[in-house]
C-alpha cells in the first residue's frame, strides 16, 4: 500500500510542506484551461501546492507537472483535478437526466467513458458523483444529482464510482472519484443554494445518507464537504459528519477535500476567523483546502499554540499523498499526460454513439395525447422555440471541457435524420423576455443568444412556419445556465414569452409536440393542460439532437422514468413519493378535506410522480405473486409480477417495487422504492420479473439509529411508477 515509501518520503518533508499537500489552488481559466499564474508556478516550485484544478490538455498538465517533479525540493507529483460531471469532451446527459435511465450499467459506461477521455488529457481526478437527495425543485443543483430517492441514489453512486475508477485506480484509463457534497447540501431551505439546513439524525440517515455510504462502499477515493451547515456546524468543520461517520462508522479510508472555499466561508458562517476555522476544519478531518489557503497560511500557527497537533497535520498529508500512491502519480507521474491518447481517444464516434444511446434512454415521455408520437419520417415538421437551434444549450450545466460548437441542436439533428426540405425553422420567442433573468442565465459569460426583434414578430413568424407542416416541434424550457450551481428559481415555470407562442401554436390546430429542455421538475400545469404532447429530454449532451430525433421518430421507444416528482406548483415544494402519512391523511382520492393534511388551492397530487414516464407502447402488470405470506428474518421473500407489452411497439418497461411498513417505532414512509428491473418486450410479449425482499431491504435506523426490522404487516407494491402499482401483504415474523 505504499505505506514503506510514504513514511520514508514525510520523514524528508518540512512542516511547511506538508501544509502544502494540503492546498488545492484553482488554475484560473475554466473555459481556456490555462494555467494562469506564474504565482501558481512559484507555489509549486516551493513545494507549496498539493495539486491543482481546472486546468486540462495533456501538455499543459504536463508541464504543470513537470515543475513539481523537477524544480521542486521534493519531487512530489501533483494531482489533477476537474469537474468532470457527465462526461469530458463528449457529454452525456446531466445527472438528474442520466439517473432516469434507472440503466446502471449505462450510468457506469458513461463515467468508464468519461474517465478515458479525461485521463488521456491529463486528468486524474474528477470531483463527481454528486449524489445529494434533493427534494425542492427550486434548487438549481438538483440538475446535478439523481433525484429524491435514497436507494436508486445509492446504486447510481456505486455505478458512478466503479465507471470512474474501474477496478484498479493504477490503471492510466480510470480516475479517482470523490463523492459529494458531504453532507445533505441537497436539504437546503427553501431551496435557495448555499442556505442553512437542520433536519433529525433520523431523517439523515434514512432520507439522506445512503448514497454517499454507497460511494464509500464501492471505495470511492475521495470526498468533498459541503457548503452548507449540519446541526449548526458549517460541514467542513463537522467532526461528527467527518470523523465519527465518514470515517470511524463507514470504514472511509480516502481523504476529504473542501468544496470552493469552503473554509473561508465559516468566517461569514460566524464560526470564527480564519486560523480558527482552518484549525476547525482540520481536526474534523478535512484533509485537503480547496482555494481559500486557510491551512497553507495558518495551521502552523495553530500548531505553534497547540490548538491542532502535529499527528492531524501528518495524517492529512498522508491522505493526500497515498492518493497520488495510489493513482501510480509516483511511478510515472506524466501516466495521464499521453497526447498520443489524447489524439485517439477523446471524442471518438464510438463514444459519441455511446453519448446518443444513453441521451435516448433518459428522455420522459410525460404525454402523448392522440399518439402524436412517434412522427413519421415524411411528415413536414414546424421547428419552433428558443431551444431548437441552440447548440450551445444543449450540454447542460458543469460541462467544463465541452465544445458546445460541436454539439448536436435539435434542429441539427431534425434535419440529418429527414432532411432539410422537411424541417421548417422559426426561433418564435425568446427564452424569457425578463432581460434580468437573462443576464444572469449566461452559459460560462456569454450570454444566452437573445433575437432583438419584437415578440409578435417572432411569434407571427413561428405561426407562418407551421401553416405548411404537418405537425409543431416546439422546443421550450429553461437554458442550461437556468439550473445548476447559483442557479435557484422561486417561480419554477416555463417562461411567460415562451407560453405565449406556445398558446399561439395552440391556436393554429395543428398537432403540437412540445420538447421540454429542462434541469430541474418544473411546475407546468399549463402544459399539461394544453399540450398535447410532451417529451421531457433534459439537457442531453453533445448527441442532444440526434437522439431526440431517434425518440421523435420512433427508431427508439422513449423508456424514461422521473427520478424526481414535478409538482402542480411551486407551493406544494417540497413534494415527494416516499412521505409520511401524518395523523391527518386525505382519504384516498380526495381534493379537499376539512382538518386533514392538504391546502385549499391545490391537491396534494403530483403534477407527474417520480417513477412516471409513458412509452409508445403500453405495458400491463399483473398480480403480484408472493413466494409467502409471512417470511422469518433469515428468509427471503419472492416477489413476481408478469408485465405485458400490450401495445404496437417494441419497448423498454422500468418495474419498479415499493415497500410499505405499516408499523413501526418509529413511523416509516407511506412508500420506500427498494428494487427495480428494466427489461425489454416485443409487442405481445410477457415476461416474469422477479426481485427478492430480505431483512436488510426492510431495515431502517430507529430511534437509537441502529439499522435493523422491526416484526410486522408489511405492503409490497409493484408498478411502472410510483402512483400507478399493484400492492400485495407480507408479515415479517
Ligand atoms: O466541484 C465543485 C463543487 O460541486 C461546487 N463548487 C466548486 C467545485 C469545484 O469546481
Amino acid at each position: 500500500d505504499g505505506s514503506d515509501f510514504i513514511d520514508s518520503l514525510m520523514n524528508e518533508m518540512t512542516l511547511e510542506e506538508k501544509l502544502g499537500q494540503l492546498n488545492l489552488p484553482s488554475s484560473g481559466d475554466i473555459t481556456t484551461g490555462l494555467a494562469n499564474s506564474s504565482d501558481i508556478a512559484s507555489k509549486i516550485k516551493e513545494g507549496k501546492v498539493g495539486g491543482l484544478f481546472n486546468i486540462k490538455t495533456a501538455e499543459k498538465i504536463k508541464e504543470v507537472q513537470r515543475i513539481a517533479v523537477e524544480e521542486s525540493r521534493l519531487k512530489i507529483p501533483l494531482i489533477f483535478g476537474m469537474d468532470v460531471i457527465h462526461g469530458y469532451k463528449t457529454l452525456f446527459p446531466i445527472p438528474l437526466g442520466l439517473s432516469c435511465s434507472w440503466d446502471m450499467d449505462l450510468i457506469k459506461e458513461s463515467a468508464h467513458v468519461a474517465a478515458i477521455e479525461a485521463s488521456a488529457d491529463g486528468i486524474c481526478w474528477t470531483f463527481s458523483p454528486m449524489v445529494d437527495v434533493a427534494r425542492d425543485p427550486r434548487w438549481g443543483r438538483v440538475s446535478e444529482g439523481n433525484g429524491e430517492d435514497p436507494y436508486l441514489g445509492a446504486q447510481i453512486a456505486k455505478a458512478m464510482v466503479q465507471g470512474y475508477q474501474g477496478e484498479d485506480l493504477t490503471d492510466p484509463k480510470t480516475i479517482m472519484a470523490c463523492v459529494k457534497h458531504f453532507a445533505l447540501y441537497g436539504a437546503i431551505e427553501a431551496g435557495r443554494d448555499y442556505n442553512t439546513v437542520d433536519m433529525s439524525r433520523i431523517r439523515m440517515f434514512n432520507e439522506y445518507f445512503e448514497p454517499y455510504k454507497a460511494a464509500v462502499e464501492a471505495g470511492v477515493g475521495s470526498v468533498m464537504t459541503s457548503f452548507n451547515e449540519v446541526e449548526g456546524v458549517p460541514a467542513s468543520a463537522n467532526k461528527w459528519l467527518m470523523n465519527d461517520l465518514l470515517r470511524e462508522q463507514w470504514g472511509f479510508d480516502g481523504f476529504v477535500v473542501t468544496d470552493y472555499t469552503a473554509i473561508n466561508e465559516m468566517i461569514d458562517h460566524g464560526f470564527g476567523d480564519l486560523k480558527h476555522v482552518s484549525a476547525k476544519s482540520l481536526e474534523a478531518g478535512v484533509d485537503m483546502d480547496m482555494v481559500g489557503e486557510g491551512f497553507l497560511t495558518t495551521l502552523k500557527a495553530s500548531l505553534e499554540e497547540d490548538k491542532i497537533t502535529q499527528a492531524m497535520i501528518d495524517e492529512a498529508c498522508r491522505r493526500i499523498l497515498e492518493a497520488k500512491y495510489k493513482l501510480g502519480l509516483f511511478d510515472d507521474p506524466y501516466k495521464y499526460c499521453n497526447e498520443e491518447r489524447a489524439k485517439t481517444e477523446i471524442f471518438t464516434a464510438d463514444h459519441r454513439k455511446k453519448a446518443r444511446e444513453l441521451a435516448a434512454e433518459t428522455f420522459v415521455l410525460l404525454k402523448n395525447e392522440g399518439d402524436i408520437l412517434p412522427l413519421k419520417k415524411n411528415a413536414k415538421i414546424a421547428l419552433v422555440g428558443p431551444m431548437a437551434d441552440n447548440r450551445e444549450n444543449m450540454a447542460g450545466t458543469w460541462s467544463v471541457a465541452g465544445d458546445f460548437e460541436k454539439s448536436v441542436s435539435l434542429r441539427d439533428g431534425l434535419e440529418a435524420a429527414v432532411g432539410k426540405q422537411n424541417v421548417v425553422y422559426a426561433r418564435g420567442a425568446n427564452i424569457t423576455a425578463d432581460s434580468l433573468l437573462e443576464s444572469r442565465v449566461s452559459v460560462f459569460g456569454k450570454p444566452t443568444y437573445r433575437d432583438n426583434r419584437s415578440a409578435d414578430v417572432m411569434i407571427r413568424e413561428a405561426v407562418n412556419a407551421a401553416k405548411n407542416a404537418d405537425v409543431i416541434v416546439a422546443a421550450m424550457g429553461e437554458s442550461a445556465e437556468m439550473s445548476g450551481e447559483s442557479a435557484s428559481r422561486s417561480n419554477i415555470e416555463i417562461p411567460q414569452s415562451q407560453r405565449d407562442l406556445m398558446k399561439a401554436l395552440l391556436k393554429t390546430g395543428k398537432p403540437v409536440v412540445m420538447v421540454l429542455f429542462t434541469g430541474r421538475p418544473l411546475a407546468m400545469k399549463w402544459e399539461q393542460e394544453n399540450v398535447p404532447s410532451i417529451l421531457n429530454v433534459w439537457f442531453a449532451g453533445t448527441e442532444a439532437g440526434n437522439a431526440i430525433a431517434d425518440v421523435l421518430f420512433g427508431d427508439v421507444n422513449p423508456s424514461g422514468k422521473l427520478t424526481a416528482t414535478f409538482p402542480q406548483n411551486v407551493g406544494q415544494v417540497p413534494l415527494y413519493y416516499n412521505h409520511k402519512n401524518t395523523g391527518r391523511p386525505l382519504a384516498e382520492g380526495a381534493w379537499f378535506q376539512k382538518f386533514r393534511s392538504n391546502y385549499l388551492d391545490v391537491s396534494n397530487d403530483p403534477l407527474y410522480p417520480f417513477g412516471y414516464g409513458l412509452s409508445y407502447t403500453t405495458f400491463e402488470y399483473g398480480d403480484i405473486q408472493l413466494s409467502s405470506e409471512t417470511i422469518g428474518m433469515d428468509d427471503e421473500l419472492t416477489v413476481s409480477v408478469k408485465i405485458t407489452n400490450t401495445g404496437k411497439y417494441k419497448g423498454a418497461e422500468v418495474a419498479q417495487l415499493y415497500i410499505r411498513d405499516m408499523v413501526g417505532s418509529i413511523t416509516r414512509p407511506v412508500k420506500e422504492l427498494k428494487g427495480f428491473k428494466k427489461i425489454s418486450l416485443e409487442p405481445g410479449k410477457s415476461e416474469t420479473v422477479t426481485f427478492t425482499i430480505n431483512e436488510q431491504d426492510l431495515a431502517f435506523y430507529n430511534q437509537d439509529l441502529k439499522f435493523a426490522a422491526e416484526p410486522g404487516a408489511f405492503k409490497v407494491f409493484v408498478g411502472t411508477s410510483s402512483r400507478e402499482v399493484k400492492e400485495a401483504e407480507f408479515t415479517l415474523q
